[in-house]
């Protein structure tokens, strides 16, 4: 577990929050709290951003599905764990902010990551599965069919569901651990 920290905390060095935040919220980018974006959205909490890319354990190499990538932060975060070798999807429905976070991560330097608009009526992106990881920024009432169908075997899933964070693994068959409890936007 050690050397996955060290990864993450040398992936969010290399992201500094400031960069993804509006002009407005960088004064209070080292606050460890979730900071308004636009349209009722935020930028999450960088301890929980942390703890998720852990559970994540996201090796060099992976393709990524980045689901709710907001002000492009987790998918830049993505970008520097999978490193030149792997893929990054970042999906967000707010087209204002799929022109934000997109620019953000253009701005970022790690071409093999980008950000599209999510399709209306389809939860992640079937067509481009499967995923060696999935991150899920937003808060589902119960676990998505739709993206333990998009994960690849093998294939780890993090996502916050009615309050729990859940790290959903398949590995021959889909096992599903419910860890601490979160808020977050709702995913819609
Ligand atoms: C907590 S916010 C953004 C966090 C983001 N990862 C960041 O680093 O800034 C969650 C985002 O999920 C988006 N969202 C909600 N449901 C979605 C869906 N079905 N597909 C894609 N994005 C979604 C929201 O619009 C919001 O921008």
């Amino acid at each position: 577990m050690g050397a996955v920290d060290d990864r993450v905390a040398d992936a969010m060095r290399r992201a500094a929050r400031k960069n993804f935040l509006p002009p407005d919220q960088r004064p209070s980018a080292g606050a460890d709290r979730p900071l308004p974006l636009s349209h009722g959205q935020t930028n999450s909490q960088p301890s929980t951003v942390a703890e998720m890319l852990r559970l994540l354990d996201v090796p060099e190499g992976a393709s990524a599905l980045d689901v709710g990538a907001g002000s492009g932060w987790t998918t830049v975060l993505l970008a520097h764990l999978v490193g030149p070798s792997g893929s990054v999807l970042g999906l967000e429905l707010v087209p204002e902010l799929v022109d934000f976070g997109g620019a953000n991560v253009a701005a970022a330097g790690v071409p093999w990551a980008r950000v599209e608009a999510a399709e209306a009526g389809a939860l992640g992106r079937p067509a481009q599965a499967p995923f060696d990881r999935i991150l899920v920024s937003a808060m589902a009432r119960e676990l998505p069919d739709e993206l333990v169908a998009q994960l690849a075997d093998p294939g780890v899933l993090v996502i916050p569901v009615a309050g729990r964070m859940l790290r959903v693994t398949r590995g021959g068959g889909v096992e599903v651990r419910r860890l601490g409890y979160y808020r977050f936007v709702p995913l819609r």
